[in-house]
C-alpha cells in the first residue's frame, strides 16, 4: 500500500522482539531514538489497559540508515525488546485450542492449520502495532521537515463524548496529552475514567472513537487520476488495518450522509492571495487529493474482545461446547490506539509526500515541496 516509504514489521508478542525496516526515507533527515520512544510511551499508556504494560518500557534501538542523528538514505533498521519474554522463554505452556470471538484465533488456526492457537494471537496481537508506533516516529520527522503537524485524541470512549472542541490543534492536542484518557476536556476525561471503573467491575471491556488531523499540508497530495493513488483510500486502508479498528471517516464522513448537498460542502472564498475554506467537512480531501485543509480522520475501535466475562466458543481437539481461557488483557484501549492512527496517518502522509516531491535528500524534497507551493501561488500559507 505504501510505495514510497515502505515499511516492514516482525515479531511475536512474546518473542525475543520487534524488528522493523523502513525504506525510501530521504537523507539528511534528524531521527532521534528518544524521540521516537516518547511516542512508544504514549502508545503504551492510557488508563484502563492490562497489567504487560507495566512490564514493556519500549525503546526502538536503530541499527541500520542513520548515522550522527541524520538519516543516511539507506534502509532503517531497528529493533525493540520484549521485556515479557524473560518471563516466557523456559516455559512450554499449554497449547490454546479454544478460539477467543472477537480475535482471529479461529480463523487463523484453520488457515495456517495451527493446532495451538497460540502461534496465531502470538502474531495478530496489537503488541505489532508497537512496531508501526516506532516506523511512524521516522516518518513524522519527515512531516515535520516538511511542516506538518500532526496529533491525535479521544472523541468518545464507551459512549461518553467529548463536546465539540473550539481550539486551534496544537492547543487541543496539547491539552489531551494531559488526560489519561488523552481527551482534551478535562471534565469529559472524569467521565470516561469512571466509565472504564464501571466497565472493570462489571467484567467488561469498552471502545470509543479517536481522531486524528494534520495540518500545515500542501494542496496536491495525493491524485484523483487512478482508485489506488487517491490519498483518502490509503488512508482509510492504513486505519482500518489496525487492530480493532471497524470504522473509519475522513471530515464528517457517517454525519454527512444525513444531510443536504448546501450543508456538506465548503465554500470556496477569495483570501490571503489564495482560495480559502472557511469550514472543513471534507476533512482535507476531496477527490482523493488534499486540498490544503488539515486531514480529519476518525477512527470507531471496537470494545476489547476478551472479557473477563466467559465467553462462549468451543474446544476444538474435542467439539464441545465451553467458554475461553481468560488471556491477560486491556480494559480499554481507545487512548492508546489514537497514537497508532496517528502513526498509521503519518506513515500514509509521507509516502504521499515522497510521491509529490521526491528527493534523496530533505533538502531537495523541501526545496521541490517550496517551489511547487511558490508555482501554485500557495507561498502564503508556509
Ligand atoms: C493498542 C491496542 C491494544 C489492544 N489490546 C488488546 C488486549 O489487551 N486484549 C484484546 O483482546 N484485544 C486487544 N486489542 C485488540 C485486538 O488486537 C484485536 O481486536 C484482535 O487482534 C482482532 O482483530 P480485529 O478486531 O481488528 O478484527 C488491542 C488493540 C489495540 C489497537
Amino acid at each position: 500500500m505504501l510505495r514510497f516509504l515502505r515499511f516492514l514489521t516482525a515479531g511475536e508478542s512474546h518473542g525475543p522482539g520487534l524488528t522493523i525496516v523502513v525504506e525510501g526515507m530521504p537523507a539528511a533527515v534528524p531521527v532521534s531514538e528518544d524521540q521516537i520512544a516518547m511516542d512508544l510511551r504514549r502508545r503504551q499508556g492510557g488508563y484502563g489497559r492490562g497489567g504487560r504494560m507495566l512490564i514493556e518500557q519500549d525503546y526502538a534501538y536503530i541499527t541500520s540508515g542513520v548515522t550522527q542523528g541524520r538519516t543516511t538514505g539507506s534502509p532503517i533498521a531497528m529493533t525493540i525488546e520484549n521485556k515479557d519474554y524473560a518471563n516466557w522463554k523456559d516455559k512450554s505452556p499449554p497449547p490454546i485450542t479454544v478460539p477467543r470471538p472477537g480475535h482471529v484465533d479461529l480463523a487463523g488456526a484453520l488457515k495456517y492449520q495451527h493446532d495451538d492457537m497460540r502461534l496465531v494471537l502470538e502474531r495478530s496481537s496489537a503488541r505489532e502495532t508497537t512496531a508501526r508506533v516506532a516506523a511512524a516516529g521516522l516518518a513524522k520527522s519527515l512531516l515535520g521537515e516538511l511542516d506538518v503537524k500532526i496529533g491525535g485524541h479521544v472523541v468518545a470512549l464507551g459512549g461518553v463524548e467529548a463536546p465539540v472542541p473550539d481550539l486551534p490543534w496544537g492547543e487541543l492536542f496539547g491539552r489531551a496529552e494531559e488526560s489519561e484518557v488523552r481527551c482534551y476536556d478535562p471534565e469529559t476525561t472524569q467521565r470516561m475514567i469512571a466509565r472504564i471503573d464501571e466497565a472493570k467491575a462489571g467484567r467488561d471491556t469498552l471502545g470509543g472513537v479517536v481522531e486524528v488531523v494534520a495540518w500545515g499540508l500542501a494542496p496536491g497530495v495525493g491524485s484523483f487520476v487512478h482508485w489506488d493513488r487517491k490519498l483518502d483510500g490509503r488512508l482509510a486502508g492504513a486505519v482500518m488495518s489496525i487492530n480493532a479498528i471497524k470504522g473509519v471517516e475522513i471530515g464528517h464522513g457517517f454525519a454527512s450522509a444525513a444531510r443536504s448537498g448546501t450543508q456538506v460542502q465548503d465554500a470556496i472564498r477569495w483570501g490571503e492571495g489564495r482560495p480559502i475554506r472557511a469550514t472543513n467537512r471534507a476533512g482535507g480531501t476531496e477527490g482523493g487529493v488534499t486540498n490544503g485543509e488539515p486531514i480529519v480522520v476518525r477512527a470507531a475501535m471496537k470494545p476489547i474482545s476478551t472479557t473477563l466475562t466467559p465467553q462462549p466458543s468451543v474446544d476444538m481437539r474435542t467439539g464441545e461446547e465451553t467458554v475461553m481461557e481468560y488471556q491477560r488483557s486491556d480494559i480499554c484501549a481507545v487512548p492508546a490506539a489514537a497514537v497508532v492512527v496517528e502513526a498509521m496517518v503519518a506513515l500514509v502522509l509521507a509516502d504521499g509526500y515522497l510521491e509529490k516531491f521526491g528527493g534523496d535528500n530533505i533538502r531537495e524534497t523541501r526545496s521541490n515541496m517550496e517551489q511547487y507551493l511558490s508555482s501554485i501561488g500557495w507561498s502564503a500559507l508556509v
